[in-house]
């Protein structure tokens, strides 16, 4: 079993050069690229773990990843169009850490995740979960903006293989982080997650695993954005509390009976 990762990254690497040689990428199923990718997740996550058991700095061993996370053109298309990557930003020793989609325009122009509207809102739900930014981390399943046509300026959500390609590194910060929970944000972290697309109304508000570590789903603040009920703002805050209690935080009245 100990050959695995290397037989491993060999076949992703054989992968990467049969889509970059060809004009058609090679085509494989949702679920053997989720089962693929969870592999090569536990693998990353049990080196980091050995790493950190040998007593390491997690912002230290977050470095070499983020240097490589820059200069990345394993999705030459993204690597072309993109202003920078953003890496992730946040307190490497974080209780919780945000998973989000990718970067949108003004990630890609700062180089820091969820800073545009859906960053705006997702701001105020961490500090009236009573924590600052900077106190939690956040990241997002692909480090590159998905490119646009250049007559457009919307986003679109990442590819199964620009997922597939991009994952390892976000294993790689889960495995140095160890956060107590995980808040997958949206279905595209749910799919990088889990490996799995479901519904997002069957899936949020429950408590799930990745790699052993609790998992809460809960809506994409652009989805809050795009939808304004009030019982959609109250679905995600009842999932924040769920992690409040799950991290033993006390919650105040005012927090139980707070509105988004
Ligand atoms: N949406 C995301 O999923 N991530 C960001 O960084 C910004 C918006």
């Amino acid at each position: 079993m100990n050959d695995f990762p290397p037989a491993l990254d060999l076949v992703l690497a054989a992968l990467e050069q049969i889509r970059d040689r060809e004009e058609k990428p090679p085509r494989a199923s949702r679920i053997s690229l989720g089962q693929l990718r969870r592999t090569r997740v536990t693998e990353s996550v049990k080196q980091q773990s050995a790493s950190l058991s040998l007593g390491s700095d997690k912002a230290a061993l977050l470095e070499p990843i983020r240097a490589r996370v820059a200069v990345c053109i394993k999705c030459p298309h993204l690597a072309r169009t993109r202003t920078q990557t953003v890496f992730g930003v946040g307190n490497p020793d974080a209780e919780l850490m945000f998973i989000g989609e990718a970067p949108g325009a003004e990630e890609d122009a700062r180089g820091e995740p969820f800073v545009g509207r859906a960053g705006q809102l997702l701001t105020k739900i961490i500090a009236a979960m009573g924590f600052r930014r900077d106190e939690v981390y956040i990241a997002n399943v692909l480090k590159c903006r998905p490119d646009m046509p250049s007559s457009s300026s919307g986003n679109r959500p990442p590819t199964p293989v620009e997922m597939q390609t991009c994952l390892p590194h976000l294993a790689e910060q889960i495995g140095i982080i160890q956060p107590k929970v995980l808040i997958a944000l949206g279905a595209t972290a749910v799919e990088g997650l889990l490996g799995t697309r479901g519904v997002m109304r069957e899936l949020r508000g429950k408590w799930h695993s990745h790699q052993e570590t609790p998992l809460m789903i809960t809506y994409h603040p652009s989805y809050l954005l795009r939808n304004q009920a009030l019982s959609e703002k109250r679905k995600v805050w009842q999932d924040m509390l769920q992690v409040l209690e799950r991290i033993d935080r006390p919650i105040t009245e005012k927090q139980r009976n707070y509105f988004l």
